[in-house]
């Protein structure tokens, strides 16, 4: 009788499968249950559980977020965090799933508004929700006033990957100001040795893995310069102490959004960790009128209990199936040419044919034309912003170059810069308005460029037409869209006051529908988000790109600590890199032609060296690799990532393995970096395979150990591993393991 009664006020709602706004692929998706008689809701899905109650407040709290739970168990009710003294509050304590400014709230708030007569209280309730199918939606409403809020949740049945983000509406009668909004609040079981994780950098350097113990107080991660940044990006995961690459609990996250945004860490006064996400409150203000809303970006939240690998797995197969272009089934990567490091600005047809003939006879797939094709690009002080051919250097137009590229068996690609001007350009001259600026006060260049107002109408209906021109009367097949400035100067001129900061969202979501614009009118059509390298990889950007340009350092050690650092947070799938000069253009390193190869095989292979430089045995030892990495580039580009040794922290060695779904095949990459702690000889544990299957090993470039079998159980490999012979400093070699029964 009693399970009787348990089952009847559980309430299935439904099956999730995709997240809020994104166009998502297949499959079931996780559940969802109400308990009615306590007000827990539940979802279920990929060995994760994310439970949350209405307390008898009616506010909404976190329960449990972490691995499953049995589907038999039952979550106490929700009750507030009581306070030991007058010094705190309920509210300061409490684990809201999404607070509002308002009452005693002293942490974080997820929602911040002003009403017209100054009144700055909002007090969040649950009001309804609704089964949406593909995610539950919450309604929550202010105690007082027709200020209404719908949160999402959408979780992957797959991954267990949590897809959160809300929309405030004004029902008020009149106008409110949203001075904060972030997509959600993720509130982490109790725990007194959490570790936060990070990715830093900067120009040239970007995604170093950084790590400080969570403790009281806030730690605030954010950019503040309109795009993703390369200072810091809108990813972190949360460890206990003792976790490491393939064992213990990792919570992480990403938001989605390619402008300002923000993600607040912080321990409270009785030791709750809250990460809030959303919108950067920096110089953020959105008025909206009667009627009107505002929806935030989205926050992919996940779980592993298997480390950072098991965090970075689950994370890149979600985003491979859910959130990039043609998800759940990105395109291969193909292998590509850039000219950007053989010749800058100096393109012209003769020396692009020259080099898209070099780069078509080692294999290449896709020949992209970088900046200075167009207007009078000669350098970077003029001509941005004009999308017209400059016949100087190509005469005859591109018509004749692509014909060529395409003739050897190539797509043709170019780079573009959309959203900037120079002011030395025919558009600036014609539209000196166009762009972000306030009246009379300086515009500050960098790169002597300055940035389009986007959230002008006129502005990407510019953009639209010169780009859908561009694309409709030439056959190019991709885009490296750059983005190669940080934005000063804010200003919205031909909007009201209080309108003008609506521009960090109005400008984010016009790329947006540009570039899906784009897409949907050349369907063939594929993207790199590139700003200046890494300054614009974010899970909203990526739903738009299949690729990203990871750094504009090629150094291929110092890509290897990039990628490592990418791989925490991003799909190898949508990452590139290229194989250029020696010594290298940022760092003058020195570097063997198989060395520098390896390293960018790690992803969407690219070619970005001088060809003309080469020798005949370049081009024999280039030919090779290409070949053998086409052979492998599905299980490294869609395969499971294992970091079997990080090169961060000036580790000697490094190395990572890509395994395919059905683990037939697995690819190892080795590197020796410094000789100089004679390590080099140490076995490499593999990870991920099949224990009873049989793997042949094969070198692709490089030599295992004297004596090293060339056939063995995935259990040998694994337990036993494998010895590579390297010697010296810069060494790499790379190995296929292939199941043969
Ligand atoms: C910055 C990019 O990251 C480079 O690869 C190159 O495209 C330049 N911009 C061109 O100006």
């Amino acid at each position: 009788m009693a399970a009787t009664n348990e089952t009847r006020r559980k309430v299935f709602l439904g099956l999730l499968g995709s997240a809020a706004g994104m166009a998502l692929g297949g499959g079931a998706g996780a559940r969802a249950m109400v308990d009615q008689a306590t007000r827990v809701f539940r979802l279920d899905g990929g060995g994760v559980t994310y439970a949350f109650g209405i307390n008898a407040g009616g506010q909404v709290q976190s329960l449990y977020w972490g691995a499953a739970l049995a589907a038999s168990d039952s979550l106490p009710a929700a009750v507030p965090v009581e306070a030991n003294s007058s010094n705190e509050m309920a509210p300061g304590l409490t684990p809201y799933e999404f607070a509002g400014f308002g009452g005693g709230l002293t942490t974080e708030p997820a929602l911040k508004v002003r009403f017209p007569d100054g009144v700055r209280d909002l007090d969040l309730r649950y009001a309804g929700h609704q089964d949406k199918g593909d995610s539950l939606v919450l309604q929550l409403q202010d105690a007082k006033r027709a200020v209404r809020v719908a949160l999402t949740y959408a979780m992957d049945e797959a991954t267990g990957i949590l897809a959160r983000s809300a929309v405030v509406e004004n029902r008020t009668g009149n106008w409110i100001q949203v001075d904060q909004m972030a997509a959600a609040c993720l509130n982490l079981p109790y725990s007194d040795d959490y570790r936060l994780y990070f990715l830093s950098g900067r120009w040239a350097g970007e995604f170093m893995l950084q790590t400080r113990a969570i403790t009281p107080g806030a730690f605030v991660l954010e950019s503040r310069k309109g795009v993703t940044s390369h200072q810091i990006n809108p990813w972190i995961a949360v460890s206990r102490a003792a976790t490491g690459e393939e064992s213990g609990p990792v919570w992480f996250g990403a938001l989605g959004w390619s402008g300002n945004w923000r993600i607040n860490v912080e321990m409270d006064a009785m030791g709750g960790v809250h990460a809030t996400a959303g919108y950067n409150p920096f110089d953020f203000s959105y008025r909206l009128k009667q009627g009107e809303s505002l929806a935030s970006p989205v926050f992919h939240a996940g779980f592993s209990n298997e480390g950072f690998g098991g965090a970075s797995r689950v994370f890149h197969r979600y985003q491979r199936e859910k959130v990039l272009p043609h998800a759940p089934r990105p395109r291969l990567r193909p292998v590509l040419y850039n000219s950007w490091e053989a010749t800058f600005f100096d393109v012209n047809e003769a020396g692009q044919v020259a080099l898209a003939e070099k780069a078509a006879s080692i294999g290449v797939e896709r020949f992209v034309v970088d900046d200075g094709w167009f207007g009078a690009r000669d350098s970077d002080k003029a001509g941005l912003g004009d999308w017209v051919v400059n016949l100087k250097k190509f005469p005859n137009g591109l018509g004749p170059l692509i014909k060529r590229v395409n003739g050897l068996g190539m797509q043709f690609g170019l780079w573009v810069e959309p959203e900037m001007v120079n002011p030395d350009s025919d558009l600036y001259r014609a539209h000196p308005d166009w762009v972000i600026n306030f009246p009379g006060r300086q515009r500050s260049e960098a790169r002597n460029q300055l940035v389009l107002n986007l959230a002008r109408k006129d502005v990407c209906e510019h953009l639209l037409k010169v780009l859908d021109a561009l694309l409709s009367s030439h056959n190019i097949e991709y885009l490296k869209w750059d983005h190669n400035r940080a934005w000063s100067e804010p200003g919205w001129p031909e909007v009201a006051p209080d309108d003008q900061q609506r521009l960090y969202v109005a400008y984010v979501d016009n790329l947006y529908k540009l570039l899906a614009e784009l897409r949907r009118r050349h369907p063939k059509l594929e993207i790199e988000s590139c700003a200046s390298g890494g300054g614009r990889v974010d899970l909203g950007i990526m739903r738009l790109t299949e690729q990203v340009w990871t750094s504009d350092n090629t150094d291929p050690y110092d890509r290897l600590v990039i990628q490592d650092g990418y791989s925490h947070a991003y799909a190898p799938a949508a990452m590139m890199a290229w194989v250029t000069d020696s010594p290298n253009f940022v760092n003058k390193r020195v570097t063997s032609l198989e060395y520098r190869f390896l390293s960018a095989m790690q992803g969407g292979l690219g070619i970005g060296a001088n060809l003309n430089h080469w020798q005949d045995e370049d081009f024999a030892k280039a030919r090779r690799l290409v070949e053998a990495y086409k052979q492998v580039r599905a299980t490294i580009q869609l395969g499971n990532l294992y970091r079997l040794v990080s090169p961060g922290n000036g580790s000697p060695r490094s190395a990572t393995l890509s395994v395919s779904h059905d683990r037939k095949q697995a690819v190892l990459f080795a590197f020796l970096h410094s000789s100089m702690m004679r390590s080099a000889q140490k076995s490499i544990q593999l990870r991920g395979l099949d224990a009873s299957a049989v793997y042949s090993l094969r070198a692709i470039s490089g030599s295992a150990a004297a004596g090293t079998v060339a056939k063995a159980s995935g259990a040998y490999w694994m337990g036993h591993g494998l010895k590579v012979a390297l010697e010296g400093d810069f060494q790499a070699a790379a190995f296929v393991l292939e199941a043969v029964s």
